[in-house]
């Protein structure tokens, strides 16, 4: 029986990036409604104010909860940076589930490798960044790795175009060779992976947080 037990989960993310969570969601929970808001208008987040963040996540949120949701997930590691705290002490009695970048499973998997952490810069600039690194990275070379501009690129499709390698290039041609793996910490990345992959050369592992969120 795959009943379904009333009310739908909301998933949501700055714009497509969402997608690749959502992907992994239905894998995991096939018998559940999902609805899906990517807030394309308004992308990237990853290079907006915090606060900025904050009040577009809430309004999200607060949308889904008057339309039903009985539960939240926040398929943006940048809005879980920023808001998940703040949605949870608003909606204790809902569950919202955040993603973070998967870290722990690439740091398991390569204790002492070189680990690329791609994001937007603010998840890489917030706490919760280095409470994940100093809790999950052990042994590793962690390098953080900003990409601004990245997601927003990705918003405009277009993806086998010779610009977005170049642009790939530009924020890790210098660890060609020389990194063992890559967090993809943005929901946006997985849809590069391909050229991520093509920079860095053959051998590289690629974590990213969308099945653990699911799970
Ligand atoms: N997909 C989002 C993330 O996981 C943010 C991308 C953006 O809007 O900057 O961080």
């Amino acid at each position: 029986m795959n009943e379904k037990s009333g009310g739908f989960i909301g998933v949501f993310d700055s714009g497509v990036g969402g997608i690749s969570v959502l992907r992994a969601l239905v894998s995991e929970l096939p018998g559940e409604d999902f609805r899906f808001f990517g807030d394309s208008a308004n992308a990237p987040y990853g290079e907006k104010t915090e606060d900025q963040v904050l009040a577009l996540s809430c309004g999200i949120v607060g949308r889904f909860l008057a339309d039903g949701a009985k539960a939240i997930v926040i398929a943006c590691n940048t809005a879980t940076s920023v808001a998940a705290k703040a949605l949870r002490d608003a909606h204790p009695g809902v569950p919202i589930v955040g993603i973070e970048p998967a870290l722990k499973p690439a740091a398991h998997a390569l204790p002492h490798g070189r680990v690329l952490v791609m994001a937007t810069e603010v998840t890489l600039r917030l706490e919760k960044y280095h409470e994940l690194v100093r809790a999950w990275g052990g042994e590793c070379d962690v390098v953080p790795v900003p990409c601004p501009g990245l997601a927003a690129r990705i918003e405009r499709g277009d993806l086998g175009a010779p610009d977005l390698i170049e642009m790939v290039r530009g924020y890790v041609g210098a660890y060609a060779g020389k990194v063992d793996g890559v967090v993809l910490g943005c929901t946006h990345y997985p849809f590069v992976r391909r050229q991520i992959a093509e920079v860095l050369g053959a051998g590289v592992r690629f974590f990213d947080g969308g099945a653990g969120t699911a799970r």
